[in-house]
């Protein structure tokens, strides 16, 4: 308010100001009694509130809905066992994708949505629909309180009518449980590998390639390397040969492909301190594996000058000149080298594949 205005007593009781230009605005209390309380609509009752036979198509619909539920967890449950890993299909748009997977999340998808839907309809058809005035008490947890509590679900099962429908009790009880088990499935069954041997065989093992000797190639053009491509200080992102064939039969890859990534690096042979590293490289280069061994991170960033691997997700660093052993960071072991060589027509090769497990080191508290 300025020097000009004058405030007096409005009719109501409430303040008004007066302004010089004789505009008179009503305090915000005047304003709100001019509003009256609209009430609520007037309530109009559903077809299965007076009709019988409405109420048990209702809940034969929800009661269908919870049982589709029951039957997604079946499939999700079946598939798990039955679907085998490695199987793909062609997914127009997507490329190939692994069966699995699609019919577990479909599966799941249905179990899920399914509930959902059971539960929305039964609601807005059989469960009261009418306004309730709740009022507000202290936010106390006495014994009586919580026995009020629990008659007032008591009471709320009845107004859902959980005991005059057992159908839809049956079915929802069957739905939340046989639901709950693709998920305790789920879990136990995708916190990764925890057989060492999994861990440590990769695509690189000769194995995949008739036992013969497997070609690094770039990735992800696929084209061998020669040992001279490979310049002092080069870093070279590399995938094994045998990659291509899983690709070009419908594999599917991303699995082998994530535990066979490698790093190829060249740097002063006589700067390398650890004879076995030297002895797997070739006049310089080595070949490490580009999973850290903290939690998988791709270890992508080489420090030319100190000759140095980091990853970028918690910064632990690798001293290549070390055998990449960790200077820096949580990760707890190095990273796994991959012995390289030349082979006649001068493209470096693997004859081995990694002789410890590649990745994350959790495995190791299981011993
Ligand atoms: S994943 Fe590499 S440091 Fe954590």
């Amino acid at each position: 308010m300025n020097d000009n205005e004058t405030t007096a007593p409005g009719e109501s009781g409430a303040l008004v100001s007066a302004t010089p230009g004789g505009v008179v605005a009503q305090s915000q209390a005047d304003a709100v009694d001019r509003f009256e309380n609209p009430g609520l609509p007037p309530h109009v009752h559903r077809l299965a509130d007076d009709d019988e036979s409405a109420a048990k198509r209702a809940e034969r619909q929800v009661a269908t809905m919870f049982g589709l539920s029951m039957l997604g967890a079946l499939v999700f449950l079946v598939a798990y066992f039955v679907v085998p890993d490695e199987s793909t299909f062609y997914f127009p748009g997507i490329g190939i994708a692994s069966t699995q997977n699609v019919v577990l999340g479909v599966s799941l998808g249905i179990s899920i949505l399914m509930i959902g839907l059971g539960a929305v309809h039964w609601a807005k058809t059989l469960m009261p629909d009418t306004e309730v005035v709740e009022e507000r008490h202290l936010q106390a947890s006495s014994p009586e309180d919580r026995a009020k509590a629990v008659a007032s679900v008591s009471k709320g099962g009845e107004a859902a009518q959980l005991p005059r429908r057992p159908l839809i009790k049956y079915t929802l009880g069957g739905a939340l449980g046989l639901f709950a088990l693709p998920l305790g499935l789920q879990v136990a069954g995708s916190l990764g590998p925890t057989d060492v041997e999994e861990l440590k065989t990769t695509i690189w093992d000769p194995s995949y390639n008739d036992g013969k000797p497997i070609r690094l190639m770039r990735d992800p053009e696929m084209t061998p390397i020669k040992l001279e491509d490979v310049t002092n200080g080069s870093v070279f992102h590399v995938m094994p040969e045998t990659l291509q064939k899983f690709i070009d039969e419908g594999k599917h890859v991303l699995e082998a492909k994530a535990k066979a990534a490698v790093i190829l690096i060249r740097l002063d042979p006589e700067l390398i301190k650890v004879q076995k590293a030297r002895d797997w490289g070739v006049d310089g280069t080595v070949a490490y594996s580009k999973i850290c061994t903290h939690v998988g991170c791709a270890v992508g960033l080489y420090e030319q000058q100190t000759h140095h691997l980091l990853c970028p997700c918690h910064q632990s660093t690798f001293d290549l000149t070390e055998d990449c052993t960790v200077i820096f960071g949580p990760a707890k072991r190095p990273l796994p080298q991959l012995k390289i060589q030349v082979d006649d027509a001068g493209y470096l090769v693997a004859p081995q594949g990694f002789d410890q497990p590649v990745g994350p080191s959790f495995w190791e508290r299981l011993r």
